[in-house]
């Protein structure tokens, strides 16, 4: 039988988590748990309602309800609100603030919190996020920080939205990470913190495969 291991992939936006999760995910044969897009949903969620963002009354009052869940079909991450799949739409470029703005709630911390520890106790997996590490699982079998310059992790993104058929100016994308970076870092609750044993990588010159190869030495060491 394989061994339950849980790996924390933490760092800011662009620092290029996700895809190398991924292909962690598939290199690892473990699932992949994408903790973004649970706190992109809630904030869609408030968008729809009217809610400001951080407006900790408003968003109290839907949080505990929030009808949110994470399937996997054919092994990619889709997440449903109310239902229906909104892994589309938690991608669009104005839910990434609103995302981050939502997140510096601490009810809507707990609450998401709890899903990730439900999923990861019941399975091998790898999670990518901002606070895994440093306080969802504090002891994780494996932790890794991934970061990059701000202008490179500028230029991923605008890259990826523009995939995704988004064009947003560089300028503009760059301002946008710097604040998330800011208040990412500095919300009370569970800021974004490369935790004490976490090893830290920077991505800046290095390809996806490089970084996949840098984790998977660690944990095959
Ligand atoms: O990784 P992402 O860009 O999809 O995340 C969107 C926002 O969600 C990010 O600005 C901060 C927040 N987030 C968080 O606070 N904790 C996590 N574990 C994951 C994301």
């Amino acid at each position: 039988m394989k061994r339950h291991i849980n790996i924390a992939l933490d760092g800011p936006s662009g620092s290029g988590k996700s895809t190398v999760a991924k292909m962690l995910s598939e290199k690892l044969d473990i699932l992949y748990l994408d903790t973004g897009a649970m706190y992109r949903a809630a904030a869609c969620k408030a968008m729809e309602l009217g809610i400001d963002t951080l407006d900790e009354k408003g968003v109290s009052s839907f949080i505990g309800d929030l009808d949110l869940s994470i399937r996997y079909i054919d092994g990619a991450q889709h997440t449903f609100l109310d239902g229906k799949d909104v892994s589309e739409r938690i991608r669009k470029p104005e839910v990434s603030m609103a995302a981050s703005n939502i997140s510096s709630l601490k009810c809507v911390r707990l609450k998401m919190v709890a899903m990730q520890r439900e999923i990861a106790a019941s399975m091998s997996c790898i999670l990518d996020g901002r606070d895994i590490g440093s306080y969802v699982l504090p002891d994780a079998e494996y932790k890794f920080y991934v970061t990059a310059d701000a202008k490179v992790r500028t230029a991923r993104r605008q890259k990826e939205l523009r995939e995704r058929g988004f064009e947003v100016g560089f300028d503009e994308l760059l301002a946008e990470i710097e604040q998330r970076d800011f208040n990412d870092k500095n919300r009370d609750f569970a800021p974004l913190v490369q935790a004490k044993d976490a090893v830290l990588i920077d991505t800046s010159s290095l390809s996806v495969e490089e970084v996949a190869e840098k984790i998977l030495s660690f944990i095959e060491r």
